[in-house]
C-alpha cells in the first residue's frame, strides 16, 4: 500500500449523522488469545480488523490455531492448552495488547511443556517497558531473556526443556505503570493452575482498573473466575485450582469506546439538533472508556443512550473547561485535552503518566501538537493543561505530527473545528502519515468527513488541464491517490455523452439534442469501472472514436452546461483533482491550485501510439499526429470553453518528463500554496 504522506482538512463547520465504529481493540485481541488458547472453536462476531489485530492472528496462526473466515465472523480454533507447535518468533509490530499477553502465556506454556518462542516488534515497540511483566514471570520461574535492553522486547521466553512453574507463593506484580502486565498474567495463569490455585499480589497503586475489569470480564465468558477480596478488590487475584478456559461457542466483539471519544467530542463540538449517532457500543458497555461520555457531559455535551447507542448534541458552547483525574479513561482523555481548544478557560487533566509509556510519549507529543494550532499547554510528569488560543486570531494552521499513534492522528482531526471557535481565517489541519489511524480505525477519516460538513470553497481542488495525450489523466489519478482525494475525469462525462450519442443514434452536430442526453447521463463509477445505464462501458469509453466525438459535441455550450452540475458533484471531502480542458478555467475557477499541463505534439503521438500498441490496438503515428492535431485545433478554438490555460495556472511541460517527476512537481506546488 501505498503511504499517503499527508492529509489536509479544511476547516469542519458542523456535524451530524451516524456512524458504525468498529470493534474495540482491547476486546479484540483478548477475545483472540483467550479463543486461542481454549479447547474447542469460537466464532467471533464484529472484531475488528485492524494492524494490531492481524498482528495477533498471524501470530496465533504461527502457534498452530486454526483461523477459518466466514464472511464477518472469524472461527477460531484453540489450542486447547497444549502446544502444537513448540518453537516460532513472532513478530508484533507496536501492538502492546499482544507484547505482553502473548509474552506472559507462551512463557507459561513454553516452561511447562517445553517450548522456546521470540517476541519482538518495530523500535518503538523495544522502548516500551516490559520489565515488570518479565520479572512476574521470572518469580514462576519461567525462564525469560532479554535479546536487547534489559527490561523491554526482544525477549525469548522459556528454553526448550519442560519444568514445573512454582506456584506457592503469591506472583507480585507492579500495577502503576501500566495494567497490560496484570491482564497478562490474569490471561495467561489459568495455564497453570492444574494442581493448585495461583495468587497475583498488585503492587503499587493500580492504573487504568477499567481495563482489568474487561479482562475479567472476557476471563468469565471463556469460563475462568477470578476470585477476589471484596475488601479490597484491586489488592490482589487468585486463579481457582483447575482453572481451564472453555470457548463460549461465539463471542461479540463490542465497538470501541476509545473510538467512540473522537465522536462523542463531534457531537460536542458541531452537533446540530440532529444528533451524531453512534452505533456499536452504548451506555452499558463494559469498557472503561465509555466513562469519557460523563467526562464530555461536564465539559458541556448533551449525550443520551443506551445498550449499543449513542447520541450526542452541541449543549454548553463553548465548552467548559474541566480539571479531571483521568486515570479512569487513559486513552480517552487524549481526546479532552483536544476539546480544551474550544473551551472558556484551561483543561487539566491529571494522573495520565501512562500516556508516557503509550504509542508515543503522547503527553510531550499532545503538547507540542496543540501548540502549532495556538493552544497555550503546561505539561508535567503525569498532567497537562490546555488553555485555548488567546483569541480568534491566535489560531493556526497546523501541521500535525502523529508519530506512528493512531490516537494522535484520530484527535488533532478535531482541531479543524476552528471555524466554530471563531478562528478567523478558518484553519485548514494538515495530519501527517494519516494512515496510521489503521492500528485501531482504518476508516476514520472516511467516518469524520461522512458527518461533518464544510463550506464548499473550503473542499481544495487541483485542476489539472492540458490537450489530449498530454498524460494528465495518468497525472491526475496519481496525484489523486498519493492525496487521498477524489478524483474527476471530465473528460469521461464528454466521453459518455458521446456514447449515449452514438446508441441513440443523434446527431452530433444537434446541441440541443445532444444537450439533452448529457443532462440525463445515467453514468456511475464503481472500482475503476464505468458503467452507462448499467452497462459496463470502461473500454468503449477509451477508443479513439470516442474521443474524437466528444471532441466535436463539446463544443456545444448547451452540453457544457449540462455537465456542469454533474463535475461539481465530485468536489467531496478531503479533496479533488479534476482533470480536463476548462478545470482551472470555468467548473473551479476558484481552485487553490490549477495546473496547465503540455507536451510538445509528438511527445503526445508518440505516448499514445505507445498506449495503443501496448493494448493491442494497431496505431499509425503520422495518422495520430494529424488526429492529435485536429483535435488541438478545435478544443482550442471553440468559442465556449476553449482549451487555455487559467491566468493563475502553473505551467508544466512533462514532454522530458517521467510520469513520477510529473506527479512530484504537482505535489510539491500544492505542498508550497497550502501551508
Ligand atoms: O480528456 P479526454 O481526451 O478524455 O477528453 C475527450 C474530449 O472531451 C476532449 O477532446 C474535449 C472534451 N472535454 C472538454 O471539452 N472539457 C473537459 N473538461 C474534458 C473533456
Amino acid at each position: 500500500m501505498y503511504a499517503i504522506p499527508f492529509l489536509d482538512i479544511p476547516p469542519l463547520r458542523s456535524a451530524a449523522g451516524r456512524v458504525r465504529l468498529p470493534g474495540s481493540k482491547s476486546i479484540s485481541n483478548r477475545v483472540l488469545l483467550l479463543a486461542g488458547l481454549a479447547a474447542g472453536t469460537t466464532a467471533v462476531h464484529d472484531l475488528l480488523d485492524s494492524d494490531d489485530t492481524r498482528v495477533m492472528l498471524a501470530a496465533l496462526e504461527a502457534l498452530g490455531c486454526g483461523l477459518r473466515r466466514d464472511g464477518a465472523v472469524l472461527h477460531v480454533t484453540g489450542i486447547g492448552g497444549a502446544l502444537p507447535v513448540k518453537q516460532a518468533r513472532l513478530f508484533l509490530g507496536n501492538a502492546g495488547t499482544a507484547m505482553r499477553p502473548l509474552t506472559a502465556a507462551l512463557a507459561m506454556l513454553a516452561t511447562l511443556q517445553g517450548g522456546e518462542f521470540e517476541l519482538s516488534g518495530v523500535p518503538r515497540m523495544h522502548e516500551r517497558p516490559i520489565g515488570d511483566l518479565v520479572d512476574a514471570l521470572r518469580q514462576l520461574g519461567c525462564p525469560v531473556q532479554y535479546l536487547g535492553n534489559a527490561g523491554y522486547p526482544p525477549l525469548r521466553v522459556g528454553h526448550g526443556r519442560a519444568a514445573p512453574v512454582s506456584t506457592h507463593e503469591p506472583v507480585r506484580v507492579r500495577g502503576d505503570v501500566s495494567s497490560q502486565f496484570l491482564t497478562a498474567l490474569l490471561l495467561a495463569l489459568p495455564l497453570a493452575t492444574a494442581d493448585r490455585a495461583i495468587t497475583i499480589a498488585v503492587e503499587g497503586e493500580l492504573i487504568s482498573k477499567p481495563y482489568i475489569d474487561i479482562t475479567l470480564n472476557l476471563l468469565a465468558r471463556f469460563g475462568i473466575v477470578v476470585e477476589r477480596d471484596p475488601a479490597d478488590p484491586w489488592a490482589s487475584f487468585t486463579l481457582p485450582r483447575g482453572s481451564q478456559y472453555r470457548s463460549p461457542g461465539a463471542i461479540h466483539v463490542e465497538a470501541d469506546a476509545s473510538s467512540a471519544s473522537y465522536f462523542v467530542a463531534l457531537g460536542a463540538l458541531a452537533g446540530t439538533e440532529a444528533p451524531v449517532r453512534i452505533e456499536g457500543v452504548g451506555l452499558d458497555s463494559i469498557q472503561g472508556d465509555i466513562r469519557f461520555v460523563d467526562a464530555a457531559r461536564a465539559m458541556g455535551a448533551r449525550v443520551e443512550g443506551g445498550a449499543g447507542w449513542l447520541e450526542v448534541r452541541r449543549g454548553a458552547w463553548p465548552l467548559k473547561a474541566i480539571t479531571l483525574d483521568c486515570n479512569h479513561i487513559p486513552d480517552a482523555a487524549m481526546t479532552l485535552a483536544v476539546m480544551g481548544l474550544y473551551a472558556d478557560g484551561t483543561t487539566r487533566l491529571t494522573n495520565i503518566a501512562s500516556w508516557r509509556v503509550k504509542e508515543t510519549d503522547r503527553i510531550a507529543a499532545m503538547a507540542a501538537e496543540l501548540r502549532k494550532m495556538g493552544g497555550t499547554v503546561v505539561e508535567g510528569p503525569d498532567f497537562i493543561e490546555v488553555t485555548p488560543p488567546a483569541s480568534p486570531a491566535h489560531w493556526r494552521a497546523g501541521v500535525i505530527h502523529t508519530y506512528d499513534d493512531h490516537r494522535m492522528a484520530m484527535c488533532l482531526s478535531l482541531a479543524a473545528f476552528n471555524a466554530l471557535a471563531g478562528a478567523t481565517p478558518p484553519r485548514p489541519v494538515r495530519i501527517l502519515d494519516p494512515q496510521c489511524v489503521a492500528k485501531t480505525f482504518p476508516d476514520y477519516f472516511e467516518a469524520l468527513f461522512g458527518l461533518a460538513t464544510v463550506a464548499e470553497a473550503d473542499i481544495p481542488v487541483i485542476a489539472i488541464d492540458g490537450p489530449t495525450a498530454s498524460g494528465k489523466g495518468t497525472l491526475a489519478s496519481e496525484v489523486a491517490r498519493r492525496l487521498g482525494y477524489a478524483l474527476l475525469d471530465s473528460g469521461a462525462l464528454y466521453r459518455a455523452t458521446a456514447l449515449a450519442v452514438q446508441q441513440a443514434g443523434v446527431d452530433p452536430s444537434d446541441a440541443a439534442a445532444v444537450a439533452f442526453l448529457a443532462a440525463r447521463l445515467d453514468l456511475r463509477f464503481d472500482a475503476g469501472r464505468a458503467f452507462l445505464a448499467g452497462q459496463d462501458v470502461t473500454d468503449a469509453l477509451r477508443l479513439e472514436e470516442t474521443g474524437s466525438l466528444a471532441s466535436r459535441i463539446s463544443v456545444h455550450s448547451a452540453v457544457r452546461h449540462a455537465l456542469h452540475g454533474l463535475q461539481l458533484d465530485f468536489r467531496r471531502l478531503p479533496g479533488l483533482v479534476a482533470d480536463g480542458r476548462d478545470m482551472g478555467t470555468v467548473v473551479f475557477p476558484g481552485a487553490p491550485l490549477k495546473v496547465f499541463l503540455t507536451a510538445s505534439v509528438e511527445t503526445r503521438a508518440t505516448r499514445r501510439h505507445n498506449q495503443l500498441i501496448s493494448r493491442g490496438i494497431p496505431a499509425n503515428i503520422d495518422s495520430l499526429l494529424a488526429d492529435l492535431r485536429a483535435r488541438d485545433e478545435r478544443d482550442q478554438n471553440r468559442a465556449v470553453a476553449p482549451l487555455k490555460p487559467a491566468e493563475d495556472a502553473v505551467l508544466l511541460d512533462n514532454s522530458g518528463m517521467s510520469i513520477d517527476e510529473g506527479v512530484e512537481a504537482v505535489l510539491e506546488a500544492w505542498n508550497k500554496r497550502r501551508m
